[in-house]
């Protein structure tokens, strides 16, 4: 059967680009800021979010609770209710290339509350026009025993776009080959040598370890996500010099990678622990980079964490920070090749030609619930 690609506008389009030696509008130097600008925030989500302005956020990383009753947190009388507040306030605050992760499972319904993941996807079908790009299924092989049903290894991650022109960065994140692979092919004539050195697409299916409880990243929070899970979305999901917002921040896990990867951030939480948490954070940050991690080769750079009461100084409001997510940062790698997931003749398609295929979006950009 012919390769859907082939016959694929934006691949075509990126093939002659590269035929003629020129880089797609969106494509990106890497173009850290000198400085990063941290706030944390000890508030409820909705406050936060109040105060941001429309398009001014690249991504938010969203780790709600799910009314399951972990915590004294984790209580809704009105779980849907109560997303469907700050969710809206998060589409207005995404600029229109930015993109929300949302954490989550699907087996938490009528366990002990009334929110899962699912919950939220049902409400967004109906109540949003971002759109779904990827269910991740983060998959780890530690986890609780069961006797009545399949013991559970996974958990979800929706990530979706405010718009068809979501920023993704796939080449920040892709995945070696192994040795064996690679040689092979480097040997195949048909394989272009750069794409083999670029590595592979991580697909949707992450298999990351949870934290266990001797982990050294550890700082104390029951529902802390491993750094590598945070990391791989700031990576493919924000840009350097960009706003990350996360404002179910828990131990502050954001605002670290941020730090580390040369975006600015917002963290807020509504318990006051996360000062407390964020601050061994920056702590086990310091120690790795003192032990002389590669992650830093050159250092991280340089960071402020603004104190609350400076939360205005952040460049969330300064009037261009919207501007250039949505004016120089339009649809960045994503890709189109149906038949082997692991390389890629060219690996520039055009995203919404993806998610027409597959019946995602209509051709009028609107999500199928949006342009009933
Ligand atoms: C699942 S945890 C987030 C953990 C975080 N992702 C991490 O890895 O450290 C959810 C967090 O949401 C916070 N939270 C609950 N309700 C909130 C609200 N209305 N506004 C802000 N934060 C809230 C809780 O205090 C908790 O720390």
């Amino acid at each position: 059967m012919a390769n859907r690609s082939h016959f694929n506008a934006g691949h075509i389009a990126m093939n002659s680009l590269k035929k003629a030696g020129k880089n797609h509008s969106s494509h990106r130097a890497d173009d850290r800021p000198e400085k990063t600008f941290h706030s944390v925030l000890i508030k409820d989500c909705s406050e936060v979010l109040k105060q941001l302005p429309d398009n001014s956020i690249q991504l938010i990383v969203c780790d709600p609770p799910y009314n399951i009753q972990v915590a004294h947190w984790d209580q809704f009388p009105n779980y849907r209710e109560w997303v469907a507040a700050w969710l809206k306030d998060a589409e207005r605050v995404l600029s229109p290339t930015g993109n929300i992760a949302i954490f989550g499972g699907l087996q938490y319904q009528g366990e002990a509350g009334s929110g899962d993941l699912v919950t939220i996807i049902s409400h967004m079908r109906e109540h949003s026009n971002m759109l779904l790009a990827n269910l991740i299924v983060w998959n780890y092989p530690q986890g609780m025993s069961a006797h009545r049903f399949f013991a559970n290894r996974h958990e979800e991650i929706a990530w979706f776009g405010k718009t068809s022109s979501y920023y993704f960065d796939l080449d920040s994140v892709r995945e070696p080959f192994d040795d064996a692979t690679k040689a092979a092919y480097l040997k195949d004539k048909r394989l272009r040598p750069e794409s083999v050195e670029k590595g592979k697409n991580p697909t949707n299916v992450w298999r990351i370890s949870r934290l266990n409880g001797n982990s050294l990243e550890r700082v104390g929070h029951p529902t802390q996500k491993p750094q590598t899970v945070i990391q791989r979305l700031v990576r493919a999901l924000s840009f350097p010099g960009s706003t990350v917002l996360d404002f179910f921040a828990g131990t502050g896990i954001t605002t670290r990678v941020a730090i580390e990867e040369g975006r600015h951030s917002i963290a807020s939480d509504v318990d006051p622990g996360l000062r407390i948490y964020l601050d061994k954070q920056l702590e086990n940050m310091r120690a790795i980079q003192a032990a002389g991690s590669s992650l830093f080769e050159a250092g991280p750079p340089p960071y402020v964490i603004l104190e609350a009461q400076r939360f205005s100084e952040h460049p969330v409001f300064t009037p261009d920070c919207g501007a250039r997510g949505r004016n120089d940062r339009t649809s960045l790698p994503g890709e189109e090749n149906d038949s082997e997931e692991t390389l890629e003749p060219v690996s520039e398609p055009v995203i919404v030609d993806r998610m027409t295929d597959l019946g995602l979006v209509s051709p009028t950009g609107k999500t199928p619930a949006a342009s009933r």
